[in-house]
């Protein structure tokens, strides 16, 4: 289906050009007065100039073609040359009667679907997941949903941190509790238990107690890196329990996403590429780019325009050691080699911004992509406590992201048993549907790259704009239709009819508008137009239904209509909020 904007624009277009005007002057947006009118056209100001008019005249012009309009109401030109107007109501019930046939609410596919490459989640092997990954995994996978809808192949992968400083301590802590392992046995030629021998737990406890150890022992931290080092110059005992705990802490990560209700194509890591990074090296060094300097293997990026200095890419370290540079890299030969896509998304911290510049200028300047390959960093905001300072749990720690949503749970399961309105039996169930609606809400409605309040009682609010407030909505609505469904109505058959009252129109309005905000949230990405959208929605519904005897409206063809737009209202809502990530229940 067409937007409706662009309906609005055809019919402008053609009063634009009866009256001798351009008509590509005719561009439409929604008013910024809706006071005065629902949708405006300012081409008469931008067509003055080339008309040498006055750009009231031009306004009163193409006003004047539009007396019998069928498609706009109330037309105004108004001083200094604007158009306003109205959508005709009956028109308004066509197009909406359209939506009602439209599986895709009104939401065209992208016109070059592109192949679309996203780099999100990021989570560190053996390390807890924290809030900071929270983030990429929640504006990932939105990003994620809309460009599918959108029509675009998408491939996503976690890129795990499996190929770090990490594993080192963890086996040195290892070595140190259980020397008697195999492992340790340089001698050992037998084959390795298939059983870890430590526990998800043991892990979880076992990296911060190493990390801890570093910090204070410079002995402690040389053997955790010579234990990195030998793993990844391929130690067989090493390796060995490397799998092992890449296992362990892997079966980990995998529910928890499932629990945050975010998925990846691919599982793939910084181990995974470590194979390409030799090869890689010496074509930049043949091209000429890499070049030695106090001993490490350099490549310059950066530029004459570049207000602030861009350091060059340091590929080996001057004791031939590869860094997180080379591993990007080197992920963007195996990239490039198995899928070929146009363009690849990476969404971490915007503390990582000038890694990202030299990586991109690097794989650019060495061919690693082609020049037309589009690259993108998407770097997101802190994620802060109340105080305004990063967030941390009570005592002062890096807050755990299981800790988290177990905060949020809570306070949702409080709300649910006082509110009465499910089993107790169900209340459980509801509270974590409902707290990942408040998460993922509370995180998204933010731009991106803006650091944000992590505030619990605010966003597991039931009013103001916060997820379980959309998931009310959808409730209300639900309720309503299945009220409807008991009292035997013929529902979800007969047109929807042209507004009788303002709340009504609105709503319609509103509705007829998510082609066009799912067109903005897609190429900007940025989901938190999209919330901003379905909030706007919501409280056009909720007015509407407040100002509205729905179920003991009289005349039953416009009772038919009101449960068409509930209808519409439902679908639009769930698709959307599915796009963002999460789903409604039926009570709340
Ligand atoms: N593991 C990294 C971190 O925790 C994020 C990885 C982001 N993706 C990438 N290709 N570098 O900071």
């Amino acid at each position: 289906m067409e937007k409706l904007v662009k309906l609005l624009e055809k019919e402008l277009a053609d009063a634009f050009e009866t009256a001798g005007y351009d008509p590509a002057l005719a561009k439409v947006t929604v008013s910024n007065r809706p006071d005065l009118c629902e949708y405006q056209c300012n081409g008469a100001m931008a067509g003055a100039k080339a008309c040498h008019k006055p750009p009231l005249i031009i306004a009163q012009d193409v006003v004047a073609k539009l007396s019998g309009s069928d498609v706009l109401s109330d037309v105004e030109a108004v001083r200094p040359g604007f158009i306003n107007f109205n959508v005709a109501g009956s028109f308004l019930a066509d197009y909406l009667s359209g939506l009602l046939d439209d599986p895709r609410l009104g939401v065209a596919k992208n016109n070059v679907p592109k192949k679309l490459f996203m780099d999100y989640g990021g989570p560190n092997v053996a390390k807890p997941l924290h809030v900071g990954h929270l983030r990429s995994a929640i504006i990932g996978e939105s990003i994620k949903r809309i460009a599918r809808f959108m029509g675009d192949e998408v491939i996503s992968d976690i890129h795990l941190g499996d190929w770090g400083l990490q594993m080192g301590l963890i086996i040195t802590e290892l070595h140190h509790r259980h020397p008697e392992l195999p492992y340790f046995d340089e001698s050992f030629e037998g084959d390795y238990p298939q059983e870890a021998p430590f526990t998800i737990a043991e892990l979880e406890e076992i990296y911060p107690c190493a990390s801890g150890k570093s910090k204070e022992d410079e002995a402690y931290r040389a053997e955790a890196m010579e234990a990195t080092h030998q793993m990844q110059e391929g130690r067989r005992g090493y390796l060995a329990l490397w799998k092992h705990i890449l296992s362990v802490s892997v079966a980990d990560l995998r529910k928890n996403y499932e629990k945050l209700d975010v998925s990846f194509d691919l599982w793939k890591g910084e181990s995974d590429v470590q194979k390409y990074i030799p090869q890689m090296i010496d074509d930049m060094k043949a091209k000429g780019l890499a070049y030695e300097d106090a001993g490490a293997l350099i490549v310059d990026v950066k530029d004459e325009k570049d207000a602030k200095e861009v350091p060059p890419c340091i590929l080996l370290k001057s004791d031939g050691a590869s860094l997180y540079t080379t591993t990007d890299l080197a992920t963007l030969v195996e990239r490039q080699k198995d899928y070929a896509p146009d363009e690849i998304l990476y969404i971490v911290d915007k503390r990582q911004d000038l890694h990202f510049v030299q990586v991109f200028r690097c794989a650019k300047k060495a061919g690693i992509v082609p020049e037309e390959t589009v690259l993108t960093f998407l770097g997101f905001g802190t994620m802060n406590g109340k105080d305004g300072k990063p967030f941390k749990t009570r005592d002062g720690g890096v807050m755990r992201l299981e800790n988290l949503i177990r905060e949020i749970e809570e306070e949702m399961f409080r709300k649910i048993v006082e509110n009465k309105s499910v089993k107790d039996t169900d209340a459980g169930k509801t509270a974590q549907q409902v707290g990942l609606a408040a998460i993922k809400y509370g995180d998204l409605s933010n731009q991106a790259t803006k650091d944000y309040v992590f505030d619990v009682d605010r966003f597991t609010s039931f009013e103001g704009n916060t997820g379980p407030y959309l998931l009310y909505t959808i409730v209300r609505i639900k309720s309503i239709l299945a009220r409807s469904a008991r009292d035997g109505e013929a529902d979800g058959a007969g047109a929807v009819l042209a507004p009788s009252v303002e709340s009504e129109k609105a709503l319609m309005l509103s509705l007829a508008l998510f082609g066009q905000a799912m067109e903005t949230a897609y190429q900007e990405k940025a989901p938190h137009k999209l919330c901003a959208y379905l909030y706007e929605l919501s409280n056009a519904f909720n007015r509407f239904y407040h100002e509205t005897k729905i179920l003991t409206e009289e005349d039953l063809s416009r009772k038919a209509s009101f449960l068409q737009l509930l209808h519409l209202s439902l679908r639009t809502l769930e698709t959307g909020i599915d796009l963002l990530g999460f789903s409604a229940p039926d009570r709340m």
